[in-house]
């Protein structure tokens, strides 16, 4: 097992661009296939749901020849997770697991995953090339307000930090005075946190008379929620920073399955050499080819506790070939498929208001999303807060008209004060839906 999944010494993210990073194509797919015949025979040797799973398909870990084979095996979903809530997806005896986390479902039980010493390895790993390729250095601050506990966000970056040799400042998320406090007195390089509440830090250091862009912050790893690339332009002025995004999931490790590079900040490169990335169209659930948009699904390449085959992440984005680095790039996610909604036959997401508002002077980038139902119709009301000193203008029909004509559909605006709408300390709540 070990031979597929062992780091290799010289592959040492602290130094210098790995050897895989920019890899031919064809040694990458070599180095796939194995590590995708591995996994498989692995997911279905050891654990019972894939057994059943790939039985019933009819297909066996051997007929893999070539990595398209890949699409001939079954997905996994969210739902398989709960039902074998809590530890019945993993590979090995739980006396191997070293860690657990869980995200949060909407409802019911959360979906559980674990980790061997060696996946927690691999995880630091690909976290500390990462940060290496968002612009951080050995030697340099990091201060991780993604939150600690279940969540995989705050270890996830505090031991990729670590791993980079950075010193590590774990502050977790909330008491926002506090990051304030610590960000001036600590003078961290890097903040690892999600865009909605930088944005509130960024407030706070407002509140408190400070300008955030002259703080000693030159980088911002931003995640776990979309965003987007007024969001970026809005966090790299305030703050003063290169903001540069991260994308990951428990499911598939937690943070630092796809990394945008500073050098290019053009959709986030897939550490393909460990998670090897599908697009597929959601309803028919066929392969489609790189450059088109449809849900990105993952099949793990190295990890030992928790393999995942196919996983369905209901992400939307595409793939595209690689630049700053040879493995292929993931275009920003526009949002997951369950974040989208439909008003009147168009098809919404939530990132597509956040732009308009952001292009709006005079609006805050704080809001929240609320869907009525109304009689057979979606209604959708846009809450937003204008910036200090813009109330009574006419904001609120600016954006109804630019949400009418970029989106196409009609909505209600309402503006209101500043802070006055809900703050994450986290992950942002874009979506109240009332329709229920
Ligand atoms: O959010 C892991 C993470 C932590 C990623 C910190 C980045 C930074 P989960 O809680 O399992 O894991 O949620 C995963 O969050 O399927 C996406 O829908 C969303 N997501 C994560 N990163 C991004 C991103 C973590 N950069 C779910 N852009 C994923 C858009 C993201 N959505």
């Amino acid at each position: 097992m070990t031979e597929h999944t062992g780091q290799n010494m010289s592959d040492d993210p602290r130094s210098r661009l790995e050897a895989i990073e920019t890899a031919s194509a064809e040694e990458l797919r070599t180095l796939q296939l194995e590590r995708l015949q591995w996994s498989l025979r692995h997911a279905y040797d050891n654990v019972a749901f894939y057994k059943t799973a790939f039985d019933d398909a009819g297909i066996a870990p051997a007929d893999l020849q070539r990595l398209d084979d890949l699409r001939q095996f079954p997905f996994t979903v969210k739902q398989d997770l709960r039902e074998h809530y809590p530890f019945g997806m993993f590979a090995v005896p739980r006396e191997q697991l070293v860690r657990v986390h869980a995200s949060s479902g909407t409802t019911g039980k959360p979906t559980v995953v674990g980790y061997t010493q060696a996946d927690i390895d691999t995880w630091a790993h690909v976290m500390a090339r990462s940060i290496r390729a968002a612009g951080g250095r050995p030697g340099d601050i990091c201060h991780v307000a993604y939150g600690y506990g279940l969540f995989t966000g705050g270890l996830g970056a505090h031991y990729g930090a670590e791993r980079l040799g950075c010193t590590v400042i774990p502050m977790s998320g909330g008491q926002t005075e506090k990051q304030v406090m610590l960000i001036e007195d600590f003078k961290p390089d890097i903040i690892m946190v999600t865009p909605s509440y930088c944005l509130n830090i960024a407030d706070e250091f407002e509140r408190q008379g400070l300008d955030a862009s002259a703080s000693s912050l030159r980088i911002g790893i931003f995640g776990a929620e979309p965003w987007t690339n007024e969001m970026r332009r809005e966090l790299e002025e305030r703050m003063g920073i290169d903001a540069i995004d991260i994308y990951g999931l428990s499911e598939v490790i937690g943070p630092g399955v796809a990394q945008e590079c500073i050098e290019t900040k053009d959709g986030l490169t897939v550490w393909e050499d460990h998670f090897y990335p599908e697009i597929i169209d959601p309803e028919t659930g066929a392969t489609l080819p790189d450059g088109e948009i449809g849900e990105l699904v993952f099949t793990s390449l190295t990890k030992q506790a928790m393999p995942v085959i196919r996983y369905r992440t209901r992400d939307l984005t595409r793939l595209l070939p690689g630049t700053a680095r040879t493995m292929r790039r993931m275009e920003k996610v526009t949002g997951r498929s369950d974040d989208m909604f439909i008003v009147r036959g168009v098809n919404v997401f939530p990132t597509q208001i956040e732009e308009l508002i952001l292009k709006t002077p005079g609006l805050a980038p704080h809001y929240q999303l609320e869907l009525r139902r109304e009689g057979n119709l979606d209604q959708l009301t846009v809450n937003v807060e204008h910036t200090p000193h813009n109330e009574g203008a006419d904001l609120a029909t600016e954006l109804q008209r630019a949400v009418k004509s970029y989106v196409g559909i009609s909505c209600n605006v309402v503006v209101s004060a500043p802070q006055t709408l809900p703050r994450s300390l986290g992950k942002a709540q874009r979506v109240v839906d009332k329709r229920r």
